[in-house]
């Protein structure tokens, strides 16, 4: 029998189509909601809800009593264009947040997490194409210094605590049922709303800015294998480098002209493009699809065609 499951930030991009991936598989009543704010009527409606503030451990540890959760996905956090604006405020969610499930799975109150991490752990000086697993990172974003932090406290709490904490450094991530929160990579979903909209979409990064991304179907398969996954197969507890596709705004702009021919592109670079300008192009990820079989099925024309059909359906 599936022992209940809390999502932190459940009503953001990733953690509304993970919950509701996993009230699918596990049944809505096993999988419990929540976030500091109310999510759509689907995700409210479908199993238990809380108001959550993922910084507040006493708080958690209430719920987690009450549920019995076995297991946390730490999903809330304050991404990276925002974290620019407010880097004490995403320091103290990013690490609080993280600090407060390490601690109640080192004192025994729930037995595993999933926390992801993010391509932003890596900065200038890393190698751009096909970014190895174990190589200089050297963030030099605030959202890249808390996920590299907290990556080194995962394996901290693993090694020393015994604590199963699993994660992966997901690429930008493309999805049509929530708008991402603030992020460099948002303009590969605001695209594909402006092109249904209006038929044009001024960017916010370089045309040639090609950086690895990925369509929310496979991040969620992903973070769910990975949970499924035996722990003795899973050799790095930091974590796990993650990719699917590599493109530029402007080959994303070819790939909806093929289904919208008169679709126009124009471009006007802000803050984030020297945040991208810091990250890899392309990942390696031969870590991950050899120690839990990871392997992707969407590419950009496949992401492409399922973003424009399910947004057309409004
Ligand atoms: N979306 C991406 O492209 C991407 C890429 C790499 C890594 N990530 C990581 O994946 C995780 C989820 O990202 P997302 O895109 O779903 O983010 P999001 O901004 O869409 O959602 C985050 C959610 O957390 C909630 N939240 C904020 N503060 C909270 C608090 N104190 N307590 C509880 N909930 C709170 C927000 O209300 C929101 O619903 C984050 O750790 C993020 O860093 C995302």
């Amino acid at each position: 029998m599936q022992k209940p499951i809390l999502i932190l930030g459940a009503c953001g991009q990733i953690g509304t189509e993970l919950t509701f991936e996993l009230r699918s598989k596990f049944g809505g009543e096993n999988v419990i909601a929540s976030d500091i704010r109310e999510g759509g009527e689907n995700l409210m409606q479908a199993g238990p809800f809380e108001l959550l503030d993922a910084t507040n451990y006493e708080a958690i540890e209430d719920v987690i009593m009450h549920y019995e959760i076995e297991e946390v996905y730490l999903m809330a956090a304050m991404l990276s264009a925002t974290a620019e604006k407010f880097p004490m405020r995403a320091w103290n969610l990013n690490m609080n947040s993280l600090f407060n499930v390490l601690n109640l799975a080192k004192e025994g109150k729930i037995g595993k997490i999933f926390w992801p991490s993010s391509i932003a752990v890596f900065g200038p000086n890393t190698p751009k194409e096909n970014t190895p697993q174990n190589t200089v990172m050297e963030p030099s974003t605030v959202y890249g210094i808390s996920k590299q932090a907290g990556e080194r406290w995962c394996e901290y709490y693993f090694k020393k605590f015994g604590v199963d904490v699993r994660s992966v450094r997901y690429p930008g991530l493309i999805s049509w049922k929530t708008m991402p929160g603030g992020g460099t990579t948002d303009y590969a979903v605001e695209i594909y709303h402006a092109a249904i909209e209006s038929g044009r979409y001024t960017c916010f990064l370089e045309k040639n800015t090609k950086l690895p991304m990925m369509f929310m179907d496979d991040a969620v398969k992903a973070t769910i294998s990975l949970m499924e996954s035996p722990s003795e197969k899973l050799g790095t507890r930091s974590s796990y480098n993650l990719g699917s596709m590599s493109f530029c705004p402007e080959e994303l702009a070819k790939s909806i002209q093929k289904h919208i021919p008169e679709f126009e592109i124009s471009y006007k670079p802000d803050f984030r493009q020297q945040i991208a300008d810091t990250w890899p192009k392309s990942i390696d990820d031969s870590l991950a699809r050899q120690d839990w079989n990871w392997s992707p099925e969407f590419d950009l024309d496949k992401t492409t065609s399922s973003m424009l059909e399910n947004l057309k359906k409004g």
